[in-house]
C-alpha cells in the first residue's frame, strides 16, 4: 500500500524531522527539499526513504548537523574541500557554489570534496552547475556497506559508486546522465525480494560467485554481491569513482570488513567547465543541435515510444508527480515516523504537516 503526498507539505514534514534532529532551519529545509526532489524525479531510492538512516547516523555521531565545507586548498582552478561529516545537501550545495565561482574566474575548476555525508542524487549537483551554463562531471565513491563485486571476483568489495555528467544544451533542457555503477539499485532488489520476483540475469552473483537471478543474495544472509553494469566496462568506471572520489579526494576508499554504522559517506571529484571559454561556443551550439535532431529521427524500437536523452525521464516524472503527488509506501512512511520518535517529534505533527493541515 502507498499514499500520495503533495510535495510541498511532504517537504514541511521531512523538514520538521530533520530540525528535531538538531539542524538549523536552513539546513532542515535544504535536506527536505533535496530528498523530496529525488522522489519527484522518480528516484525514490534517494528520496525521503533515506531519513531513517540519516537520523540514526546523527544519533550515532556519524553525521554532524550544521556543518559547512572548509577549503583545505584554494589555488586558482584547483579546490580541495573537507565536508566535515556534514549533511551532503548543505556541503554539496555550498562546495559546488565555490567550484562554480572558481570556474567563472578561471574557465574551469577541479574540486575534490572529502568527508561529505550522503550527497543524495549526484545529478542535483550537476544541475546546479548546468543551470549557470557550466558542464559538470562527477565521480563519487560511497563509504557505507560493500555491495558490489569486482569483475572476476566473487564477493562485494565496494559500493554503488555513482557518476554523473551534466551538459547545458542549446534551446532545450540539459543532458543529465546520472547513475550508480552497480547494474541495479540496491533498493530495487529489496522490492523484488519482497514481491518474490526474480531479477534479470547479469545483476547478481550468489556467495560462490555464480550468476543468480535471486534478489535474496543482495538482501539477506548469506550474501552474494551485486555486479557492476556493463561487465568489465562498468566495473572499470566503478573503480575510477573509488580512486577519484575516495583516494584522490583524500576522503578514503573502501578497504575493510562490513560496518554496522548507518552513516553513508561520499567523496566526490567534480570538474566544472565553462564551455564558452573554450572558444567553441558557436560550433558547440550548431553541432549539438544537428546531432540531437539526427538522433531523434531514430525509429522507436518495439516497446518504446521514442528515443530520449538522459535527463528527460526525470523531467517527465517530475511533471507527473508534481501533478498527482509523490507515492510513499507504507513501510517507508512507518520508518519515517519511527525516526521522528527517536528525535522526540510527535508522529501526529509529522502526519499533520504531510497532509498540509
Ligand atoms: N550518493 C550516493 O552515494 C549514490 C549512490 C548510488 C546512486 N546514487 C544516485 O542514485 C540515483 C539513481 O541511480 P540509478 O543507477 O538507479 O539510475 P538509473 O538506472 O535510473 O539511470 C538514470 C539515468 O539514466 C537516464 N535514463 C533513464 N532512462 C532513459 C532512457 N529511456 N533514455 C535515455 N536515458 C535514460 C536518466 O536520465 C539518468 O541519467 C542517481 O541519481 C545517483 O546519483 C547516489
Amino acid at each position: 500500500m502507498e499514499t500520495l503526498f503533495k510535495s510541498a507539505p511532504l517537504t514541511r514534514a521531512i523538514e520538521a524531522v530533520v530540525a528535531a534532529a538538531g539542524s538549523d532551519a536552513r539546513e532542515a529545509r535544504l535536506v527536505a527539499e533535496n530528498l523530496v526532489t529525488a522522489n519527484l524525479l522518480g528516484h525514490d531510492s534517494h528520496g525521503i526513504g533515506m531519513i531513517p538512516r540519516y537520523i540514526d547516523a546523527v544519533l550515532e555521531g556519524g553525521l554532524a548537523p550544521n556543518q559547512h565545507p572548509k577549503a583545505t586548498l584554494d589555488a586558482g582552478a584547483l579546490l580541495a574541500v573537507d565536508g566535515c561529516k556534514g549533511y551532503g545537501q548543505v556541503i554539496g550545495g555550498e562546495s559546488m557554489q565555490m567550484a562554480i565561482e572558481r570556474a567563472k574566474q578561471h574557465g574551469a575548476c577541479v574540486m575534490t570534496l572529502a568527508n561529505a555525508h550522503h550527497l543524495g542524487r549526484i545529478g542535483h549537483w550537476a544541475e546546479m552547475a548546468v543551470a549557470q551554463g557550466f558542464v559538470s562531471i562527477h565521480f563519487v565513491n560511497v563509504i557505507s556497506h560493500a555491495r558490489v563485486a569486482p569483475y572476476g571476483g566473487r564477493d562485494a568489495r565496494f559500493g554503488t559508486n555513482p557518476c554523473c555528467i551534466g551538459i547545458p544544451l542549446p534551446g532545450e533542457a540539459p543532458f543529465v546522465l546520472d547513475y550508480a555503477t552497480s547494474a541495479v539499485a540496491q533498493g530495487k532488489l529489496r522490492v523484488a525480494h519482497n514481491k518474490g520476483e526474480k531479477v534479470p540475469p547479469g545483476r547478481l552473483i550468489d556467495p560462490e560467485g555464480n550468476p543468480s537471478t535471486d534478489p535474496r543474495y543482495a538482501v539477506i544472509p548469506p550474501y552474494g554481491a551485486m555486479l557492476a553494469f556493463g561487465e568489465h566496462k562498468g566495473y572499470g568506471m566503478a573503480l575510477a569513482c573509488e580512486l577519484l572520489g575516495g583516494a584522490l579526494t583524500g576522503g578514503g576508499t573502501w578497504h575493510y570488513e562490513e560496518s554496522t554504522k548507518q552513516r553513508v559517506m561520499n567523496g566526490m571529484l567534480a570538474i566544472v567547465i565553462d564551455p564558452k571559454r573554450l572558444g567553441t561556443a558557436a560550433a558547440f551550439e550548431r553541432e549539438a543541435r544537428l546531432f540531437l535532431d539526427w538522433l531523434r529521427k531514430s525509429r522507436p524500437a518495439p516497446g518504446f515510444d521514442r528515443v530520449r536523452i538522459a535527463g528527460e525521464p526525470e523531467r517527465e516524472m517530475r511533471a507527473r508527480r508534481s501533478r498527482d503527488g509523490v507515492p510513499v509506501d507504507d513501510n517507508t512512511w512507518r520508518e519515517i515516523l519511527r525516526a521522528a520518535d527517536k528525535v522526540k517529534l510527535a508522529r501526529e505533527r509529522v502526519e499533520t504537516l504531510a497532509r498540509g493541515e
